[in-house]
């Protein structure tokens, strides 16, 4: 009988077979060669044993490695494991576990992809998620050639549906790493060798995953290039593309020019783009700075941050552009596009390679011609991704005619920066240098309390060539940020805007406030805090209010004398409802949980003080207490069409006000 059934499965599997394109030849060729075991010697202090089938390898997690950290990926079939290993010192790496497949799912897997690859039916719509479409593909393609598949569990079926996705849609070896957000960089340095990764908790670290294959290597880069747009080959080894999801690969393509054999390096990208807030919150910057550089910005200061390799350059310029007015025009100018904010005025260009062969420029389009043309555009600021080249040369030139300019540039100094901006092929002239107001040091830098983090360490204004001001210095003894100098720049603003300094100085220290509010109220993801920015721009007293920067009531003389009138949140009186009824805190708290608890939505401030008759400037005190009571949490409601900081119930606010009103009731 089973024979029988296996005889129809057989079948069946020749006749799916006949769909693929194989050469039945290279296929027998295939097998005979498995019989030959290669070895290789001494990995990590084991040997390791592989057939010529074996493209990649993935070294054993052995039981005298110590597993230090573990998490999943993807939840039940992918699971990263750190583990020291003896053998290297106690070197940590990085392991890649996911669920195994038996041979008769791992065949399964490769009739469906090559099945999917042939019958896959285009997409109906542009819109439908492509990714949700292979899949349902997957699965209707499944239901077809169950009977072929038969024996097979719901748990296999999962199994096989997570490896074609990984093979089919995903990264193939590498997608786990490709998932893990705590990975910033892969590496490949060649063939048999571990790939690199660099984790934001462990660092550089080797990981298990290795390529045992020159040609699936080379292959698997042709692909990378591929899904990238770009091409990639023996003629053009070196490709350097963004891949789907904004990803930056540089690879080269076989021995050409990388003896040991064909390399790739990823940056991952992050879909949510660091905020300012988060970056201050890990201490990257302090929120002093960062309200100058907001008040700068808003100035239209020039702003260039420099730093080495991975130093966290794009990462702050990327952050800093949450400051910028929601009314400014921005044109952003790359290579490789990297710039990932949420403003509406903006223009995003990005450089074309040559598709001339050799020495031709035909078709090439670079950054010296896109800030040319970005002048037409009339951009409050001009974004240049990285200064490099020539293009150096126009930028300083349109923030003569009053651009401002932001952007990064790689050197370890201030005066390496200079002296590469004023030799060829930048040739920025001496006079042109102050057009650069401000400039940002950063760096990956060792803590005092040891381990390394990303830290701004200087800030300069430069007011004349050779004259520099150093604003802010990193302390490396207290990990503190320290104000050196007084700013040159505030003088300029001054004179310009007709503010006396200590307004300016004022103002300094009302943003600090907000950035400092943000921080407490955990408004930290990119988009809630372009929010608040935006309403800063419109309502800056409202917003600086809420922040607690001036006070609620303000006295009829306005404070002339620094800020320190903040009124502390406790000590706000809350104006009552006409009714003349006086709440304690507590009720009126109370309250507030009630309504948000009784209404089932999210409710704005305005709306809370509405409906509980209280005046809405008073009610930020409670809201700020219940947050940080952690019973009310932020969220983001619609008022006339246009996004605005809301509040909801956490687990605990919903439980203590069931308990309170039921308490009521009885
Ligand atoms: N302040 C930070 N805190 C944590 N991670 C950061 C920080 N800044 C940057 N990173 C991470 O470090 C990696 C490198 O950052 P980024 O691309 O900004 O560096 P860069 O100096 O522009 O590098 P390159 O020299 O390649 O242009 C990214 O993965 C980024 O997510
Ligand atoms: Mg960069």
């Amino acid at each position: 009988m089973a024979n029988k059934a296996e005889e129809k499965d057989e079948k069946i599997w020749n006749k799916i077979s006949l769909k693929k394109k194989k050469m039945p030849e290279k296929v027998k060729k295939k097998e005979e060669e498995l019989v030959i075991k290669r070895k290789l010697i001494e990995y990590w202090g084991i040997e390791i044993e592989y057939t010529d089938e074996d493209v990649v390898y993935f070294i054993p997690l052995k039981p005298e490695y110590k597993v230090v950290d573990e998490y999943w990926v993807v939840e039940p079939f992918a699971k990263v494991k750190i583990a020291s290993i003896p053998q290297l010192g106690g070197q940590l790496a990085y392991f890649v576990e996911e669920v195994q497949l038996t041979p008769q799912e791992k065949k399964v897997v490769e009739k469906l992809i090559d099945i999917l690859s042939v019958e896959m039916k285009p997409p109906a719509t542009i819109e439908e998620d492509v990714k949700n479409y292979v899949l349902k593909e997957a699965r209707r393609l499944l239901d077809k050639y169950k009977k072929a598949f038969r024996g097979l569990t719901e748990e296999s079926w999962d199994k096989i549906i997570y490896y074609v996705e990984r093979d089919l849609l995903g990264y193939g070896p590498i997608n786990v790493m490709m998932l893990d957000p705590m990975l910033e960089d892969i590496s490949c340095n060649g063939v048999e060798k571990s790939i690199y990764v660099w984790h934001r908790k462990y660092e550089s670290i080797p990981s298990n995953v290795m390529f045992l294959s020159h040609d699936y290597l080379r292959e698997f880069i042709v692909k990378l290039a591929h899904v990238a747009g770009k091409h990639v080959s023996t003629a053009f080894p070196v490709v350097d593309a963004r891949l789907p999801g904004g990803h930056r690969l540089a690879a080269t393509y076989g021995e050409e020019i990388s003896p040991r054999g064909s390399t790739f390096t990823i940056r991952k990208f992050r879909e949510k783009p660091f905020s300012i807030i988060e970056l201050i919150e890990s201490g990257t910057l302090d929120p002093w700075t960062a309200a100058y550089l907001w008040l700068m910005l808003e100035h239209r200061m020039t702003v260039i941050v420099i730093g080495g390799t991975a130093a966290g350059k794009t990462t702050l310029l990327n952050a800093l552009l949450n400051f910028i007015k929601p009314s400014y025009k921005l044109v952003t100018i790359e290579e490789t596009p990297e710039i990932n904010i949420e403003h509406e005025n903006w223009v995003q260009l990005v450089s074309r390679e040559s598709y001339g062969l050799g020495e031709t420029k035909t078709g090439e389009i670079d950054l010296y011609e896109l800030v040319r043309i970005s002048l037409r555009y009339r951009p409050d600021y001009i974004i240049v991704g990285e200064i490099r080249g020539r293009e150096a040369f126009v930028l300083f030139q349109a923030m003569a005619t009053g651009h401002g300019g932001l952007s990064t540039f790689h050197a370890d100094s201030l005066e390496n920066v200079v002296r590469r901006l004023m030799s060829s092929p930048m040739n920025v002239s001496e006079p042109y240098i102050p057009l650069m107001n401000i400039v940002v040091h950063i760096e990956r830098t060792p803590l005092p309390g040891g381990g390394f983090a990303r830290r701004v360490k200087t800030v300069w204004e430069i007011k004349d060539f050779g004259e520099y001001i150093e604003i802010i210095k990193w302390n490396p003894l207290t990990d503190k940020y320290e104000r050196v100098n007084d700013s040159y720049l505030l003088t300029l603003l001054s004179l310009r805007t007709g503010t006396p300094i200590h307004k300016l100085k004022e103002e300094i220290e009302d943003r600090e406030k907000i950035i400092k509010w943000m921080l407490e109220n955990k408004i930290r993801d990119v988009s809630d805090v372009s929010k608040i920015i935006t309403k800063f721009y419109m309502f800056p007293e409202e917003v600086k209010k809420m922040a607690g920067a001036i006070p609620v009531y303000p006295t009829k003389t306005t404070p002339t004398v620094g800020t320190k009138t903040t009124v502390k949140p406790k000590k706000i009186k809350v104006v009552a409802a006409p009714t003349k009824v006086e709440y304690t805190e507590d009720e009126i708290q109370k309250r507030i949980l009630e309504l948000i608890y009784q209404e089932e939505v999210p409710l704005d401030y305005k709306t809370i003080a509405k409906r509980l008759n209280i005046d809405p400037l008073g009610i930020w005190s409670h809201i700020r207490e219940l947050n940080k009571k952690k019973l009310i949490k932020n969220t983001v409601v619609y008022s006339g069409g246009a996004p605005i900081l809301g509040f909801e119930l956490t687990e605990e606010g919903r439980r203590l006000i069931e308990k309170e009103l039921k308490g009521g009731k009885e």
